[in-house]
């Protein structure tokens, strides 16, 4: 029987090499570190932040970008906060925020006086669309948070005629997004104000954690700045001391010296993994049992991950164990569940936001919903249809031909 010769069950695997390290960090980053070392040694005057290195980081972002104004903050959680905290949202207003992301794709809301309200996913997708935003927005809403999983991006269009319709601002998450595009252009640059992460995990970093955030509109811009800063008067001729409450969020200049050694890189980083993924999409072309999961038509993605969709109806194992399967062909990191539905997590459960206090929503002000409780069904249904396989730029043609025929040889040994 052909199940028998699944490497799980003790046969030879499609691949016995290890996969590629990712490789991150090169002697460009080492040399560039040294030398902001090196500098501080000889003038005796240590490096810190705002300075010389952090604005050209900020510059090349924004080159990058094809133009617009970009600050660099210290992760992509406080990028998101500084996002809120610019745009200066009065306490309680509802943002709408993404139905499957990492928990630091929420959780800023709250501690911007805001109180989140979960838009449910596309049923192909673990990204959001307008129809589903449309269907939780109140008299309330201020903002909505639209976040790029896995590099792809969301259905922009429609969402931004939405907010333009109801005067509300978009932010969207592009922790896992950097260089993705939407009909021509990039994320990040559609909504008002685009956060990135920059941690050591993602397509573009500065360091082991990082963010940074972008916008075409130049009072924003100055807006999160101040935030990011605790409200220091950029950009205000004539203004001393601190003129809005905000927080320290500032990046660094060590961590920005690594982020130009970096971005210089970053076309090639996505390049390699759009190769990646177009390799296992064509080697995939007409198997019916397993295939990447659905992406917006007008997208032009970068994939963080590789998203597949199982049909369950045709494979006679349940997604954990055909993933099991998989890895045994030797192909690493495959994720069976994504399940970063945050309003079923126990701290959104227990409102454990601010001591006791159930704050925001047992708040008298709160005209909200007190006792929220999500059920996301289109994204519980698609984080059960799909899994992931987490990839790298170090991965060539041979990876995605073997991460094609495990999948392959797994789906038809185990087809009903
Ligand atoms: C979609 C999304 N949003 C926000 C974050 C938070 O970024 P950071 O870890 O840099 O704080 C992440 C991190 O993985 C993310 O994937």
């Amino acid at each position: 029987m052909l199940v028998n010769k699944l490497a799980i069950d003790g046969n030879t695997p499609v691949r016995t090499l290890p996969m590629p390290a990712r490789c991150l960090i090169t002697e460009a980053e080492k040399t560039a570190v040294i030398h902001v070392l090196d500098e501080a040694i000889a003038s005796g005057i240590a490096f810190g932040y705002n300075g010389k290195y952090e604005q050209q980081y900020e510059k090349h972002f924004v080159d990058f970008m094809g133009g617009g104004f970009a600050d660099g903050v210290n992760s992509g959680t406080n990028a998101l906060f500084c996002a809120l905290g610019g745009l200066q949202l009065d306490a309680l207003s509802e943002v709408i925020v993404p139905p499957i992301t990492d928990p630091g794709g929420v959780m800023p809301v709250l501690f911007a006086g805001c109180v989140p309200v979960f838009a449910d996913s596309d049923p192909r997708s673990y990204n959001t669309n307008a129809e589903q935003i449309e269907k939780v927005m109140t008299e309330r809403t201020k903002a909505i948070i639209v976040a790029h999983i896995a590099g792809e991006a969301a259905d922009m269009e429609p969402i931004m005629k939405l907010a333009q319709k109801h005067n509300l601002y978009v932010i969207e998450d592009c922790a896992q997004a950097h260089g993705a595009k939407y009909k021509g252009k990039f994320v990040g640059s559609i909504g008002h104000i685009g956060a990135f992460s920059t941690m050591f995990g993602k397509h573009h970093c500065t360091g082991g954690q990082g963010g940074i955030l972008y916008t075409q509109y130049e009072n924003l811009h100055w807006q999160c700045k101040r935030f990011a800063d605790r409200g220091k008067p950029f950009n205000l001729d004539g203004r001393n001391g601190n003129i809005v409450a905000g927080i320290n969020c500032n990046s660094n200049d060590l961590a920005a010296a690594i982020g130009i050694a970096q971005i210089t890189r970053l076309p090639d980083v996505i390049g390699k993994r759009k190769q990646l993924a177009q390799i296992v999409d064509h080697e995939l072309a007409g198997c019916d049992k397993i295939r990447l999961g659905w992406q917006v038509p007008a997208a032009d993605n970068v994939y963080w991950f590789l998203r597949f969709i199982l049909e369950t109806k045709s494979i006679k194992v349940d997604k954990e164990l055909f993933c099991k399967a998989v890895e045994a062909e030797g192909i690493e990191g495959v994720i069976p569940t994504y399940r970063f539905i945050n309003c079923e997590k126990e701290w959104f459960k227990q409102k454990a936001v601010f001591g006791k206090t159930g704050f925001p929503w047992n708040c008298s002000d709160y005209h909200g919903d007190r006792n929220p409780n999500f059920i996301l069904t289109n994204a519980i249904n698609v984080t059960n249809s799909h899994f992931n396989i987490l990839i790298n730029e170090s991965y060539g043609e041979q990876e995605a031909q073997d991460i094609a025929a495990a999948l392959k040889k797994v789906a038809n040994a185990y087809s009903k």
